[in-house]
């Protein structure tokens, strides 16, 4: 019956959650609205912020899990991928917490973690099941074999999508983060008002860097027209462009279902909260008879519960790493 801590801190959230026996017990997310203002993450901003919220966050985790820290088996953090400031706060927390009561360390890949989140829940994917991560960062097809046996079959060439809702709302002139209020306006909208190109990329891979310059070219076209397009016609621009992100995410996921035979499919990441792209993979997976995983919302972006369960299935295989670890910016699977 392993108790895990688990320590997320790669972007800009500062997470930490208790484990007993695969079940989260707490997930406590310190968000930093500091970047708001720069619109976008300031990494040595977010690293210090990491600094102040990181010892209050684990405090009260294991305050909402009813955990004491002299309960706990093995201390799990994400090594990478990752900003590198903030990696290592959480990496220097995990590994003085771990030497000063004597615990194993578990490192846990950011983006596995995003995929087993679904593991948490009663209804698990079995394997080998098809994961759409989609996040600020990536944009992967992973074909999940077991826990640790993952293989990424297709991913952006470019932005990834939650970029191109981030850099859609910097255009149209909201706030950071854009992706969420895309979403809020998408869903007064027309998703057929606009019609944007969707990129021809070979194989499973993507492409989102010529959406985005196809975007800002129709919005200073028009605005040249009409000051005030933007301001009149906001929900059907997010939802076109909404419905355009999910359609070129969907059709490549499809193909790749088609392709592999594969009937368990699920959705992981930040972009897997968006409405849109929920309901169109709920909707794919009803015509197409296949089992549809999508994650609870607070499961979706950054947590710590999701490292947390990770690591318990590392604990299981006796995975651990020394106090010699370090963080990696780039960390293959
Ligand atoms: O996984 P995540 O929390 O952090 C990374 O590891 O990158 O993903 C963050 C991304 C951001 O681009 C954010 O705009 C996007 O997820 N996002 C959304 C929604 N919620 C978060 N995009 C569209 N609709 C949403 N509801
Ligand atoms: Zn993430």
């Amino acid at each position: 019956m392993p108790v895990i801590l688990a320590i997320e801190s790669s972007c800009d959230e500062t997470s930490a959650s208790v484990c007993v026996d695969g079940r989260i017990l707490s997930n406590v997310i310190a968000n930093q609205t500091i970047h708001e203002a720069y619109g976008g993450v300031v990494p040595e901003l977010a690293s210090r912020v990491h600094q102040q919220n990181i010892v209050p966050a684990v405090q009260q985790a294991l305050l909402n899990a009813k955990v004491h820290k002299n309960d706990i088996d093995a201390v799990a953090f994400t090594r990478g991928p990752g900003l590198l400031g903030s990696l290592l706060v959480g990496v220097s927390f995990a590994k003085a917490f771990a030497l000063a009561r004597n615990l194993p360390l578990i490192d846990i890949n950011h983006m596995q973690a995003h995929i087993l989140a679904h593991f948490i829940a009663d209804e698990k994917p079995k394997f080998p099941f098809l994961c759409l991560t989609v996040s600020g960062g990536h944009t992967q097809i992973v074909l999940v074999k077991d826990y640790f046996d993952m293989e990424i079959i297709g991913q952006t060439l470019d932005d990834a999508a939650g970029e191109a809702m981030d850099k859609t709302s910097k255009i149209l002139g909201l706030p950071y983060p854009g992706g969420p209020l895309i979403d809020k306006n998408a869903r007064l909208g027309n998703p057929d008002a606009y019609k944007f190109p969707e990129p021809q990329i070979p194989g499973y891979d993507f492409s989102f860097s010529g959406l985005k310059t196809a975007i800002l070219y129709f919005i200073r076209d028009n605005v040249a027209k009409n000051p005030d397009f933007i301001q009149e016609n906001i929900a059907d621009i997010c939802a076109s462009v909404e419905k355009r992100i999910a359609t070129i995410l969907l059709n490549k996921l499809k193909r790749a279902a088609e392709e592999y035979g594969i009937q368990d499919i699920a959705l992981a990441g930040g972009v897997s909260a968006n409405t849109g792209l929920r309901e169109g993979l709920k909707n794919l997976c009803a015509e197409k008879g296949w089992n549809c995983f999508i994650p609870k919302f607070e499961y979706c972006t950054d947590n710590a519960a999701m490292i947390a369960i990770a690591g318990h299935y590392k604990y299981l295989q006796g995975e651990f790493v020394g106090q010699d670890v370090s963080p990696m910016a780039r960390m293959p699977f």
